[in-house]
């Protein structure tokens, strides 16, 4: 895909799904579109971009593809085992009213998982805000389900047990879980993210950003933490430049925004 056809594809796609392509990584970007443009049959982007205006399920097609949703229920078990069993016990000591914020949700698999670890904690009273921007994948986040049986394969077995329903169309995230986490539509790249977070969830969202736009939301999620807080990124990211941003490294994957009285005690 030429400069051209591209210039055109950025202004199209922010017309329709008010998403700047700009802020995402260009080589990648421009692969995946020339390949789902050649899939569609057009013969040229012009003529794509022309289909674009009376084929919604294209639209639909191409939201998906640009959002790439893909997910799952304690996604890359490791790095939930390292939540479970050191993060979350030493982030409760703090607060046991957590604000948890999980930015690029997907389909819900991603803050039910936080708030199944609450509930089993005990904690009673958590904010899990879970955001996207894609609205068609949350609401089948908010809708609790349904969930196939590969969207769980990594729920511990003892949580499992008691999380999900099972109906005729799949299984869904019970009441009880569901009743702790609300979804809303966010754009990390436009909108202004929530304050006095204990804990940013935002995992295998930002590896498509260019890498000024990657330090740039590393810093916003910094301000949106209460000091002492922990950002959780995907298993596949690292922050190169943690310190020059404020952050300490806590463990593979987990990140802290220092707490200068904790420093100041020690
Ligand atoms: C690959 S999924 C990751 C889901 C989950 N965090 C996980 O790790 O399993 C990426 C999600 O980020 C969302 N996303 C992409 N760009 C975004 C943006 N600018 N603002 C908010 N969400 C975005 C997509 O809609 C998609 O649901």
């Amino acid at each position: 895909m030429d400069d051209r056809d591209y210039a055109m594809m950025i202004r199209k796609i922010d017309e329709l799904f008010d998403l700047d392509l700009r802020s995402y990584k260009e080589g990648q970007m421009r692969w995946r579109l020339s390949t789902f443009v050649s899939r569609s049959g057009c013969e040229s982007t012009a003529a794509f971009v022309g289909r674009l205006s009376r084929d919604a399920t294209l639209v639909d097609d191409l939201r998906t593809m640009l959002t790439i949703n893909v997910t799952e229920f304690f996604r890359d078990a490791a790095q939930w085992r390292t939540l479970r069993e050191s993060v979350l016990p030493d982030l409760l000591q703090r607060t046991s009213t957590p604000k948890v914020w999980s930015a690029g949700c997907s389909h819900g698999g991603e803050p039910y998982s936080l708030a199944m670890l609450l509930a089993e904690a005990g904690v009673r009273r958590a904010s899990i805000v879970a955001t996207d921007l894609d609205r068609r994948i949350l609401s089948h986040a908010k809708a609790g389900g349904p969930y196939g049986p590969k969207d769980v394969v990594s729920v511990p077995p003892e949580i499992r047990a008691s999380a999900f329903e099972e109906r005729d169309d799949g299984l869904y995230v019970g009441a009880a879980v569901r009743k702790q986490v609300q979804f809303r539509e966010l754009n990390l790249l436009r909108d202004r993210f929530p304050t006095g977070v204990d804990l940013v969830v935002c995992r295998n969202v930002i590896i498509y950003f260019t890498d000024d736009v990657k330090t740039d939301l590393m810093r916003r999620f910094h301000e949106a933490l209460t000091p002492g807080g922990v950002l959780f990124i995907g298993a596949t990211e690292s922050m190169l430049n943690a310190e020059d941003l404020g952050f300490s490294r806590l463990a593979s994957s987990f990140y802290t925004r220092p707490n200068p009285d904790m420093a100041r005690a020690a």
